[in-house]
């Protein structure tokens, strides 16, 4: 099988605003989807999906989606995972200029699925370069951006950025505005993560937002504030030497602005009282900022601190299901053969 893995990723600043053309600065983390794919014979597609924080389940379908057994999980949660693998397959038959190629699929993933880390971004990438390998062409991480996006735009109906896609592909920090997409120098930023066990429904939050837009000129201005504190983040990282670990200054500077991202995006009515507690445990845990990261709604907050006292904090925090440390994923898309291989080496020898 061709094996390929993408990581998660946290905004540092800049969700919801981002959909409206404001800058975005999401980060890539060290927790990654990883896909398997084998060519088959027919035109036929089958997907066997594992930990995606729902029951595993199996599919085999031919040509579109609508033609599909039934299978035993609650059919929301399968629609929505077999939509975006759907829609990679359909970029790497585009791709490779074979619109009859079947794929026997395998996802794996360590991403909480809809909390807010980009596990559908991660998903998508590892498919699109996973199947494409598997028939013998080895797409730019660009190029992987690029159709990850139009796969997600498809199925969330055109209220994508991409934010997620390009750093999921790209991997590290980077900055999205528009249709402007780069990389940036960061340094190792101590993030750490809150999860709460949910998931937000990200279509109907990003309508929310701009329906408030539409019918207030202070949530439009509240939209437009999220612009203005990423351009002050981004200056800080600009500045920051990224060789160097972040200092005081530069990290209380940066939670001070990650505070004030968290009140709009709260203003803007995303956030979630599980979103807030744990924003509050942080806080009072003397980290540096928390915010809500991603659609919100429920899912997980990301917060600075270089100690181990708010992962501590957040593990007693009513409403925290699982708090951990995200080390900056520096690689984003990457072929996993070899280590997939070395598994199964290792695997048999033991
Ligand atoms: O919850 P996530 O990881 O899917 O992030 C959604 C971020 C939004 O800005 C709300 C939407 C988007 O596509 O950028």
């Amino acid at each position: 099988m061709t094996v390929s893995s993408a990581p998660g990723k946290v905004y540092l600043f800049g969700e919801h605003a981002v959909v409206y053309g404001e800058p975005a600065v999401p980060c890539a983390i060290e927790r990654r989807a990883t896909v398997a794919v084998e060519p088959r014979d027919d035109d036929h597609v089958r997907v066997e999906a594992e930990d995606l924080t729902l029951d595993g389940f199996t599919v085999e379908y031919s040509g579109d989606a609508n033609d599909r057994p039934d299978v035993d999980v609650p059919t929301p949660l399968v629609d929505a995972a077999m939509g975006y693998i759907d829609a990679a397959v359909e970029q790497a038959r585009d791709a490779l200029g074979a619109p009859d190629a079947g794929f026997d699929v395998v996802v794996e993933s360590d991403i909480p699925l809809g909390a807010g880390l980009g596990s559908s971004a991660a998903v998508v990438v590892a498919a699109i370069d996973a199947a494409t390998r598997s028939l013998g062409r080895e797409l730019d991480p660009r190029e992987i951006a690029e159709r990850a996006y139009r796969a997600e735009y498809e199925v969330q109906d055109g209220q994508a950025s991409r934010a997620d896609t390009f750093c999921s592909a790209m991997g590290g920090a980077v900055r999205v505005e528009g249709d402007d997409c780069r990389t940036l120098d960061a340094p190792n930023l101590p993030l750490v993560v809150g999860f709460d066990g949910g998931a937000g429904d990200t279509g109907a939050l990003v309508a929310g937002v701009r329906a408030l837009k539409e019918r207030y000129d202070f949530a439009a201005r509240t939209v437009g504030s999220i612009g203005d504190v990423v351009r002050a983040g981004e200056r800080l990282l600009a500045d920051a030497d990224p060789t160097e670990e972040p200092d005081e200054v530069l990290l209380s500077e940066l939670g001070r602005l990650m505070d004030f991202n968290h009140g709009l995006l709260e203003a803007l009515g995303v956030s979630s009282r599980s979103l807030d507690n744990m924003v509050w445990a942080a806080r009072m845990a003397d980290a540096h900022g928390a915010k809500l990261t991603g659609a919100g709604g429920g899912g997980c907050i990301v917060a600075l601190d270089p100690t181990e006292e708010t992962e501590t904090a957040l593990r007693f925090t009513p409403g925290c299901e699982d708090a951990f440390r995200a080390e900056l994923a520096d690689e984003g898309v990457r072929a996993e053969d070899d280590r997939a291989a070395r598994r199964r080496e290792d695997e048999g020898e033991s």
